[in-house]
């Protein structure tokens, strides 16, 4: 009896590189993980958050350990303490308990290398191996790089040298934090080094956007509804407005920010990926790369941007001070590490025509933006007008059907659309079907971390960005950064605390539209 279960236990094993069904569903995969930029900012706020959070809903591999790697000087305990604060600060709300955090935290190791040297990956190896032991990991292992970009090459490079990527004994996985580059020429760069150690299925380019639970619902509204589709093209819609807006400056990130501005912060990765949830075509399966086939199609269908389409459909923007919920702000120029004479855009929006059969004739605007009078990131499908006959000879004056995807803070679909006011009068007014999926007390969905994470490690990239995608995208960025790199701007060109330079209404106006600020 024993043999045979030990013979079942070996082949699942064998199957799934030590993973066990988990209770709450899915594979769960043992694994250990390696945090390089372990007492940086990403790992505190973010990721020891996730893995607690991933902890007490019990989605954890029950045979998990985690080592972070930095510079400072600390003990394990010191580490351990700190990594606990962070969870209490930053997790969900009434997650768990002390005890919890306790348990979770006994699993946390702290290592001091410095990264660019190579003996301390030798000296790593070994105290893997030890932790391999320790908590039967089985050799699965994956590298998580929440380090500047700059590092990224370094890293891998090294780690393979010492043989820490090799497949042999369980699965080696690398997760890379954005920007992936920050032009074609240096993505291609960093792309290649990548490339040479780890196949393109065991790398995870994130994309933390693609982790939150609206996102993963565009597909499901789009496909999983009759309702929504029929009309989901240039027949029936009239334009798309994509918008993810901050109040927030630039905070303790200033020195970051420059190097990134608007565009390889939010709109190269981000923004990009609500453009292609939004217009993809129904992928063949669920299968990853049935879907991520179709998102890449998206970017492939859009024109390059030429100079002149650079100039006319793009805007570039940058706060000055002014006042946020009713109080002062600084303008950007005047934040922590930023340059007195700085002419990175705090704000970018720019028109896009997917030209394939779906979305010919069809705008899609995008626009993204800090210290804006509102913190939200949506997707406004607007609807054609119905002929002008009956009530819609006076369409004027009637408000267009629109689609509301609400990705964050708040999490819903709307449906506006035109209703009888009750009474004796025939008047129209708009009216809205509102569903919200987490405004009920206590409904927090999972930060979109714990999902990556969980999905590294059992090994699904679904998620996560394909090298093509990464490409794509910085194919468009780059006439844009061409054409930005010849002109300098005139900043500051908005206040802190309104929807954005004029030039941005304008975008729209030209075309008889209007940004839905409401
Ligand atoms: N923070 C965010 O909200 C956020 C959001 C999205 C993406 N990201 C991306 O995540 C990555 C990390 O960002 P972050 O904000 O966490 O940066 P950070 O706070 O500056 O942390 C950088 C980390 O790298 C370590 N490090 C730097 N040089 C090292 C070396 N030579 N050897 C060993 N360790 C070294 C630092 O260790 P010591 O301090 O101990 O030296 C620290 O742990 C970046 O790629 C960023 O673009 C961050």
């Amino acid at each position: 009896m024993f043999h045979h279960l030990s013979w079942w236990y070996k082949l699942f094993n064998k199957n799934f590189n030590g993973g066990h069904e988990s209770i709450l569903g899915g594979i769960v995969i043992h694994c250990l993980l390696i945090v390089f930029g372990g007492t940086g900012d990403l790992a505190h706020r973010k990721i020891y958050p996730a893995i607690y959070n991933l902890y007490v809903s019990g989605h954890l591999p029950e045979r998990f350990a985690m080592v972070a790697i930095g510079r400072r000087d600390k003990t394990e305990e010191a580490f351990r303490g700190e990594a606990a604060d962070a969870i209490r600060r930053y997790t969900r709300e009434n997650r768990g308990t002390q005890e919890d955090i306790n348990k979770i935290v006994s699993r946390f190791f702290y290592r001091r290398a410095d990264f660019t040297e190579y003996d301390g990956y030798e000296e790593l190896k070994e105290y893997m191996n030890i932790l391999d032991d320790k908590f039967q990991t089985g050799g699965n292992r994956v590298f998580y790089l929440a380090v500047a970009p700059e590092h990224f090459g370094t890293i891998v490079s090294n780690l393979a040298r010492c043989g820490l990527t090799s497949q042999e004994n369980g699965f080696k996985r690398v997760v890379i934090e954005k920007p992936f580059g920050k032009d074609l020429r240096s993505a291609v760069e960093l792309n290649n080094i990548i490339t040479s150690v780890f196949r393109e299925d065991q790398i995870y380019r994130i994309d933390h956007f693609l982790g939150k639970e609206m996102l993963q619902n565009i597909m499901v509204i789009r496909f999983a509804n009759a309702l929504f589709e029929p009309l989901w093209n240039n027949k029936y819609i009239d334009h798309i407005q994509i918008t993810s807006s901050e109040t927030v400056g630039v905070e303790s990130r200033g020195g970051y920010y420059e190097t990134a501005g608007a565009m390889r912060d939010m709109m190269q990765n981000h923004m990009l990926q609500l453009l292609m949830l939004t217009a993809m075509e129904a992928p063949v399966s669920l299968d990853t790369h049935a879907i991520r086939d179709e998102k890449v199609k998206v970017l492939k269908a859009i024109a390059p941007m030429d100079p002149v389409k650079a100039s006319r459909n793009v805007v570039r923007g940058q706060y000055g001070e002014g006042i946020i919920y009713g109080r002062r702000v600084p303008a950007y120029r005047s934040e922590h590490r930023v340059s007195p004479e700085s002419d990175t855009e705090t704000y970018m929006a720019m028109k896009l025509e997917v030209e394939n059969f779906r979305w010919a004739g069809v705008p899609f605007y995008l626009r993204t933006g800090k210290r804006m009078p509102a913190k939200t990131t949506k997707i406004v499908i607007q609807f054609l007008p119905l002929p002008g006959i009956l009530y819609y000879k006076e369409f004027n004056k009637l408000e267009p059907n629109r689609l509301i995807i609400e990705i964050q803070p708040r999490e819903g679909v709307i449906i506006r659309f035109n209703g009888k006011k009750p009474g004796t009068k025939s008047q129209i007014i708009p009216v809205e079907l509102d569903f919200c999926q987490n405004c009920a007390v206590g409904e927090v969905s999972p930060d979109a971390y714990e999902k990556l994470l969980l999905d590294v490690m059992n090994g699904d990239s679904t998620l996560f960005t394909r090298w093509d995608e990464v490409e794509y995208s910085w194919k468009l960025m780059d006439g844009i950064s061409e054409v930005w790199s010849r002109q300098k701007p005139a900043f500051p060109n908005y206040a802190a605390g309104t929807w954005g330079p004029a030039e941005a209404d304008e975008l729209l106006q030209r075309d008889g539209r209007r940004w839905f600020n409401d």
